[in-house]
């Protein structure tokens, strides 16, 4: 009998090694990786020059206390605003904390301006995570029952629907921020409008507001830019940052900009291993092989591929109703659930996940290639069709 918390319905597969987008089970079976962790293993598994880079850190230092200077975080900060044009740089360590502190600083800001009561303005079908303010923030009462009373001070909008923003912005004077996904993964890879972005960074600018854009998922050259955001010329206030960022070394980031710059002081809040000196290496080193192997262009070259072949093999067959994503975040929305196929495609040795009911979603890592693609596709569709037809 287990005794790890039974917070997880798990297949019944263990990996016990991986080797860039493949991974070994206990027996030795063979899988392809179309999920990575859930967008986490940008690189895959056991890249070398990312495991050479964690090795010597690790024989170097571990960690050291934030109540000291801490070299790594602040070239990880660095490189960061380097690809942004942000300001500063909060580490911690999962995509809920950086949201956390995404909540907290909107409030703090919201305070500033005496605002007693902030409001944040968030989306239908979001996930923002499993702490209590962010499960709060989340769209999904799956997420939410059981856990009441829930965190007040939340708007809940549709996504994509600027009226809806306006009508919030004419009735409630208390909000301070905007809370949004770009590319929505666990509702169903829904992406906001580029059109919509814009229009929202207007009303943002007009009301004051904070435009805060979670890239726990979509961010990271996952999309085929650094950020999903940067598709639509945008700058964000705030942006929340995990998964993807140190390719599988949990750290997590909540950037700022603007008038969201120095809302934070000493004291206002932290994190025991937010930022240590590992999880920066883990960050910089993904981000510096990111960029040496141009593996944002290469995201966008694939994702084109995989959605294609997808849209060749899939489009017009009965029960498949959208082929859809940017760069390497790919959605298949059929007409019924579909959780089965998770077990039918782990049969054939492929990973995939379902997510919102009926939604099969692909987030390779960012080093596939185009012939693994092409297995990946070879394994799906057919699934995808019996499973259709049965
Ligand atoms: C967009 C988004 N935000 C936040 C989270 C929460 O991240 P974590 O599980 O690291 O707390 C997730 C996780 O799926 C996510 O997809």
């Amino acid at each position: 009998m287990s005794h790890v918390m039974n917070t997880y319905s798990r297949l019944p597969v263990a990996f016990v090694r991986g080797e860039g987008a493949w991974l070994w089970d206990r027996e030795g079976k063979r899988y392809l990786d179309g999920l990575a962790g859930i967008a986490v293993n940008t690189l895959g598994h056991a890249h070398p020059r990312f495991t050479a880079a964690l090795t010597a850190q690790i024989g170097k230092l571990i960690h050291c206390s934030n109540v000291y200077q801490v070299n790594e975080q602040e070239l990880l900060a660095n490189k960061l605003s380097l690809l942004t044009s942000m300001q500063e740089v909060f580490f911690c360590n999962s995509g809920c904390e950086a949201n956390e502190a995404a909540i907290k600083l909107a409030r703090m800001y919201g305070h500033k301006q005496e605002i007693e009561s902030p409001a944040i303005i968030v989306m239908e079908k979001a996930f923002h995570g499993r702490t209590l303010a962010t499960l709060s923030a989340t769209g999904n009462r799956k997420v939410q029952a059981g856990f009441e009373p829930l965190v007040s001070g939340f708007v809940r909008v549709p996504y994509n629907d600027l009226e809806a923003i306006r009508l919030v912005a004419q009735n409630n004077r208390n909000v301070v921020a905007v809370l949004v996904e770009p590319i929505q993964g666990e509702g169903g890879i829904r992406t906001l409008d580029i059109e919509y972005l814009q229009q929202l960074r207007k009303v943002c600018d007009e009301q004051n507001w904070l435009l805060m854009l979670d890239e726990v998922q979509c961010g990271i050259g996952r999309t085929g830019k650094w950020f999903a955001y940067q598709h639509s010329g945008i700058m964000p206030d705030v942006m929340t940052l995990a998964k993807g960022l140190g390719s599988g070394v949990p750290i997590g980031a909540c950037l700022t900009a603007g008038s969201a710059a120095g809302t934070f002081q000493p004291g206002n809040h932290g994190s025991t291993f937010g930022g240590n000196p590992l999880a920066c290496t883990a960050g910089l080193a993904t981000l510096n092989i990111i960029e040496h192997d141009k593996l944002m262009a290469h995201a966008e070259v694939l994702g084109r591929f995989i959605r294609e072949g997808l849209i060749a093999a899939l489009q017009g067959v009965n029960g498949v109703k959208d082929i859809r994503g940017q760069g390497l975040m790919i959605g298949i929305e059929l007409d019924k659930p579909c959780g089965e196929l998770v077990k039918m495609a782990l049969a054939k040795g492929l990973l995939v996940n379902v997510t919102a009911d009926s939604v099969i979603r692909l987030l390779p890592p960012l080093v596939m290639t185009q012939d693994e693609a092409k297995q990946l596709l070879d394994i799906l569709c057919p699934l995808i069709k019996e499973f259709l037809q049965a």
